[in-house]
């Protein structure tokens, strides 16, 4: 191959790609593998470029032995740490006196690499929350079996307890299953109908008796008019369950929860006909650090406080794959001190 037709064979390679040559210099390199190593690679030798110990050795041994290698080679793009496996491959008869080279490949694996972090997290943050409860029901039934065996009182209060805890494993699980079942078909767009208004009522009047526990008033304020949009039912009841739920928990008792509706012909988040439903809390608000993170799995913005309730750190995140599902927004306002608004974006 001419050193022209090796340019342009490279240049439709779609990875970066350079190649090397016996006399140890990158002889070719396409554009992709300047964006990554920079504009004036060729003609340089390949260590004064390449320095990290895998990939040096791993085109060493290709140019020497013919035999392809593969290693890994980190790189950063200015905004993160990219991580690549680069393939070194032999082309006979080619570069200087036809002595062969090496073809170096980089394949960019950093979405790999995160979806296992991803999955690595998500397993041990589960095992964590369910070892909590666990560890709990585990020291009670000690405790009933030995030291409090006969000790009628104490061991009404530990049963008590224990079914506490395993109502949060239970509650856990359950959360799990809707995240998982909610993430599998979140690329499936819903079909029924739902009249926003006849759902919020129903929503509120099944919420009603943990409002009046908590000494929270209820208020519901929504057009004259049916609000119907295309959705799924079941979902829409589950955000806005958790939605209020949510601002009766953490918006203090004494409180009042405002649940409303507006509509408009054009929601200027979604550039097309919208329902907006509001949930307003007049708690002690949200301190702005948490809000980019609060629909993270498993994030609590008062930890201490959000498990005493009994909050699994599930909720928003299901929250947000259901609103992304219908094609819509979630909006959070909030400032400490001055309680919190949750805004569902749906498209009419
Ligand atoms: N209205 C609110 N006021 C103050 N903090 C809130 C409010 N809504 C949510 N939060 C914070 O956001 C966190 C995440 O809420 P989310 O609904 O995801 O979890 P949870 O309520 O703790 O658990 P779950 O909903 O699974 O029972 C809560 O733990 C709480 O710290
Ligand atoms: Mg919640």
């Amino acid at each position: 191959m001419s050193e022209t037709l090796s340019s342009d064979f490279l240049s439709a390679v779609p990875l970066p790609a350079l190649l090397i040559d016996q006399s140890e210099r990158i002889i070719e390199a396409n554009d992709d593998a300047r964006t990554l190593l920079g504009q004036n690679i060729v003609g340089r030798h390949f260590a004064t470029i390449l320095r990290q110990p895998p990939i040096l050795d791993a085109i060493e041994s290709c140019l020497r032995n013919r035999t392809a290698r593969t290693c890994p080679h980190l790189a950063n793009d200015g905004a993160q740490d990219t991580t690549f496996e680069a393939h070194c491959r032999y082309v006979p008869k080619i570069g200087a006196v036809d002595a062969g080279a090496v073809l170096v490949s980089f394949q960019d694996i950093t979405h790999l690499e995160q979806a296992g972090q991803m999955r690595r997290d998500f397993v041990a943050n589960v095992s964590h929350e369910l070892r909590t409860p666990l560890t709990a029901l585990m020291g009670f039934i000690e405790t009933l079996r030995g030291p409090a065996r006969d000790d009628v009182a104490a061991r009404d209060r530990f049963l008590s307890i224990m079914a506490a805890e395993a109502n949060r494993m239970n509650r856990l699980v359950g959360d799990l299953l809707s995240l998982s079942r909610v993430e599998s078909d979140e690329r499936v767009r819903p079909r029924g109908t739902v009249g926003l208004v006849a759902q919020l009522k129903s929503t509120l009047k099944s919420i009603r008796p943990l409002a009046e526990e908590a000494g929270v008033t209820l208020k519901l304020v929504v057009p004259d008019d049916p609000v119907e949009i295309t959705g799924d039912a079941d979902q829409l009841r589950q955000v806005f369950t958790n939605l209020i739920e949510n601002a009766i928990k953490y918006g203090g008792s004494g409180g009042t929860v405002e649940v409303s509706v507006t509509v408009s012909d054009r929601d200027p988040a979604l550039r097309t006909a919208g329902a907006r439903v509001l949930v307003r809390d007049d708690g002690p608000g949200i301190d702005p650090v948490h809000l980019p993170r609060l629909t993270e799995r498993f994030y609590r913005a008062d930890d201490h406080r959000s498990r005493e309730l009994g909050g699994t750190g599930l909720g928003l995140a299901i929250v947000k794959h259901i609103i992304n599902r219908h094609r819509g927004r979630l909006r959070v306002e909030s400032n400490l001190g001055q309680g919190s608004v949750f805004t569902v974006i749906l498209p009419r």
